[in-house]
């Protein structure tokens, strides 16, 4: 029998839960997903999101800080040029829509809130589980670039840590897929993102370190049909490669936080609007 996920994730940092959703479920979910590529925002208005060299130019724009409660589309590096003008088909142009999908549109909130995800929140130990966001991830063949080693509490800070990522594959996620430091998490965060508190600095957003080198040796890939759900310890490095295969690589994924035994940052660059709470997983 398989040990508890509770032991597997504090040991690993991280555990793969095979066949999480049907195929039916997955089809579903993946169908809202491409959903959202029609109705683009007009060319004015259209953002790039790279965890790469156009970083800064993401981390000044007020879209991103404005989506916490919002259902936002950022583009591909190479999906649009200086005009914003798609240089791809509409359907394989973007890099991700966040980070409200989970209460904003019907069928992301059906499943995040639905019984399995409840029921993992509590093999976690998870008192009183809520979502603070989530993404629609497209990763497409040829635009869908690399996603450098980090850990997902630099960006979602919550004292003590007790962040959780859900990633669902909805399509096979073979090359592409993400890859773990296994036993990572043990180190404490190595670095964050904030909010800078500088009013009149042109940055919104700053870190308070520069990014460690992580071994590439260090790294274990894993490779997923679709359906399946990685639970993601806030704290353990991992990493994507780019998706170089002639097959999308589309996943949702949504991060949890116990505000029972933890608080949120305040200097988190994802804040909600005053008088909005983050949904709770056990009482929706
Ligand atoms: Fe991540």
């Amino acid at each position: 029998m398989r040990e508890g996920i509770q032991t597997e994730f504090s040991r690993n940092g991280y555990v793969i839960l095979e066949d999480f959703f049907s195929e039916e479920e997955v089809a579903e979910l993946r169908e809202a997903g491409v959903k959202l590529t029609e109705n683009l925002p007009e060319e004015s208005k259209r953002v790039i999101f790279s965890t790469t060299k156009t970083q800064q130019f993401q981390n000044k724009n007020q879209y991103f800080l404005d989506s916490a409660d919002k259902i936002s589309v950022f583009f591909e590096e190479g999906a649009l040029d200086e005009n914003g003008k798609l240089l791809v088909e509409p359907g394989i142009a973007l890099n991700k829509v966040g980070h409200a999908l989970h209460w904003l549109n019907p069928t992301f909130k059906k499943y995040t809130f639905c019984e399995k995800v409840k029921e993992t929140c509590f093999q976690l130990g998870l008192a009183d589980p809520v979502i603070v966001q989530s993404m629609y991830i497209y990763k497409n063949p040829g635009l869908g670039g690399e996603v450098v080693p980090h850990q997902d509490s630099t960006y979602l800070h919550t004292e003590p840590q007790r962040l959780i990522g859900f990633w669902i594959a909805l399509d096979d996620a073979t090359i592409g897929c993400l890859w773990f430091a296994p036993g990572s998490h043990k180190g404490g965060v190595h670095r964050r993102m904030i909010r800078n508190p500088d009013p009149n600095d042109e940055e919104l957003f700053i870190f308070t370190a520069q990014s460690p080198t992580y071994p590439t040796s260090n790294f274990t890939a894993t490779p997923v049909k679709k359906g399946t759900c990685v639970l993601i310890h806030g704290e353990v490095v991992h990493k994507s490669a780019p998706n170089k295969s002639p097959n999308p690589r589309h996943a949702y994924t949504f991060h949890v936080v116990d505000l029972k035994n933890s608080t949120y940052s305040p200097e988190n660059w994802l804040q909600l609007p005053s008088g909005q709470t983050f949904p709770g997983v056990y009482k929706n």
